[in-house]
C-alpha cells in the first residue's frame, strides 16, 4: 500500500556553501584544512565549484521533480573583513534564491553551516564577549536580500559546531560519530544560542529556526540516567533553546547507544555506511518524534538525512525506509512540513571527498553532474506524494 504524505510537503535536496562552493579562502576551515596532524586531511579546493554552477545545480533539483532547496550563504564571503560587506555577493546569493523561485522551487537558507571568517575566529570566535553582535550584524546585512525565503536556518548543527570547538582545540579527531564525541564546549555553546537569538530578532517576519543534529541517544543495559545526562549537553539543551522558534531542523543519520560509562562503539557485526556509522534509517522517525516530544507545537523540518555509500541501491533502501518511519509519526501527528535529502551532490565531507552522501555524483577534474538512479527515485516520490514502502 501506498504512503501519502501531506499536500503542500516540501520535498528537497540540501547543500551547504563550503562543502559546494569551492575556495572558501577567507573562512576558518580553509585556514585548518590540511594542515598536518589535523583532523581535516584532505582540503576542500574547488569543492563542487557550485559558487559558479549553481544554476546547473537548480536545474538538476528542478528536473528530478522536487520542489524545493536547501542551501548555505557563506559569512566569510559576505564578509570577508570585518565591517566590509560585499554587495557583490549578496547580489550573488539573491540570484540563488530568485533562481529557486523561478524554477518553482522553495528556497530554504542556511546562514551558518559550521563554517566562520577567519577574523571572527581570531577575534575569540562563539565565545568571545562580541560573537553574538558580530553574527547579528551580518544577520542584518543579509537581511534585505531574504525576502521569500522560506524558512532561514540561523546556524546549522550548534550541537556539533560545540562538540568540534573541543576537537578543534585538541587538534585531534578519533572519528566515528558525533554524538560519541567529547561533551560541547559548554561556553561555545551558549555564544551560540545568544547568537541564535539575535539573529532571530533581526529575521523578524521570516520563518527562522536553527537545525540540530539528532544522534538517537538509546540507553544500553538500562541506563537511562546516564543517557539523559549524555543527551543533554550534546542535544537537548539544543532543542530546548529552539521551543518558541518558528521551525526546529531535524538531521538525523544513526543511532548512538549510551551505557553506564558514555557512548557504546558500533558493534563490530553491525551494518555500516562509509562513515562507520550503523546503517539505522529508523533514526529518522525517531528524530521527529524525539523532536516533537521536547519543542511541543513548534514546526518540524528534516533538514539532513540521507547515507554515505557508494552503492546507490543501499541509498534507496536506507532512504524508503527513514521515509516509511517519517510517514509513521506524520500518521501519529507530528508536524513535519518537509523532507530535505542530504546531500544533492557529492561533496565535500569534512577533511574528504570519500564519503559521498550525494543523489548526483560530481567529477572532481570536470565537475561534471551525474544524476544517480536514487535521485530519480526520489524525484519519483517526491512528484507523487506517496511512497511504495519496501
Ligand atoms: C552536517 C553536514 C554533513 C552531514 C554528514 C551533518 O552533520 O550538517 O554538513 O555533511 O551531517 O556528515
Amino acid at each position: 500500500m501506498e504512503l501519502s504524505f501531506p499536500e503542500r510537503f516540501l520535498w528537497g535536496a540540501a547543500g551547504s556553501a563550503h562543502q559546494i562552493e569551492g575556495n572558501n579562502v577567507a573562512s576558518d576551515l580553509w585556514a585548518l584544512e590540511g594542515r598536518p596532524g589535523g583532523f581535516l586531511r584532505e582540503r576542500s579546493g574547488d569543492a563542487c565549484d557550485s559558487y559558479h554552477r549553481w544554476r546547473e545545480d537548480l536545474d538538476i533539483v528542478r528536473d528530478l521533480g522536487l520542489n524545493s532547496y536547501r542551501f548555505g550563504i557563506e559569512w566569510a564571503r559576505v564578509e570577508p573583513v570585518e565591517g566590509q560587506i560585499s554587495r557583490a555577493v549578496l547580489a550573488h546569493y539573491r540570484r540563488m534564491i530568485e533562481g529557486c523561485l523561478e524554477r518553482g522551487l522553495t528556497p530554504i537558507v542556511t546562514l551558518h553551516h559550521f563554517t566562520s571568517p577567519l577574523w571572527f575566529q581570531r577575534a575569540g570566535g562563539w565565545t568571545d564577549g562580541e560573537a553574538a553582535e558580530r553574527f547579528r550584524r551580518y544577520v542584518r546585512a543579509v537581511r534585505p536580500i531574504l525576502d521569500d525565503v522560506a524558512y532561514v536556518c540561523t546556524i546549522n548543527e550548534p550541537n556539533m559546531l560545540a562538540m568540534m570547538a573541543n576537537l578543534i582545540k585538541g587538534g585531534e579527531r578519533e572519528g566515528g560519530v558525533a554524538g560519541a564525541l567529547p561533551p560541547p564546549d559548554q561556553a561555545v555553546a551558549d555564544g551560540l544560542a545568544a547568537a541564535h537569538r539575535a539573529a532571530r530578532e533581526e529575521l523578524a517576519g521570516l520563518r527562522s529556526g536553527w537545525t540540530i543534529a539528532n544522534q538517537n541517544f538509546e540507553a544500553a543495559d538500562g541506563a537511562t540516567a546516564e543517557r539523559d545526562a549524555w543527551a543533554w549537553p550534546r542535544e537537548d539543551r539544543f532543542i530546548e533553546v529552539a521551543k518558541d522558534d518558528d521551525f526546529i531542523g531535524v538531521q538525523a543519520y544513526t543511532r548512538v547507544r549510551v551505557g553506564a560509562d558514555g557512548a557504546l562503539p558500533v558493534p563490530g557485526d553491525v551494518r555500516r555506511t562509509i562513515t562507520g556509522w550503523e546503517f539505522y534509517p529508523a533514526a529518522l522517525g525517531n528524530a521527529v518524534r524525539y523532536t516533537a516530544a521536547r519543542a511541543p507545537g513548534v514546526p518540524i523540518l528534516v533538514t539532513e538525512n540521507g547515507i554515505a555509500t557508494a552503492d546507490d541501491a543501499e541509498r534507496v533502501e536506507y532512504t524508503r525506509a527513514a521515509l516509511a518511519g517519517l510517514h509513521a509519526a506524520l500518521a501519529d501527528g507530528v508536524d513535519v512540513r518537509g523532507y530535505l535529502h542530504w546531500s544533492l551532490l557529492d561533496n565535500y565531507e569534512w577533511g574528504s571527498y570519500a564519503a559521498t552522501f550525494g543523489l548526483v555524483s560530481v567529477d572532481r577534474e570536470t565537475f561534471e553532474r551525474t544524476v544517480k538512479p536514487s535521485a530519480r527515485w526520489l524525484g519519483e516520490v517526491a512528484r507523487a506524494g506517496a511512497l511504495t514502502p519496501a
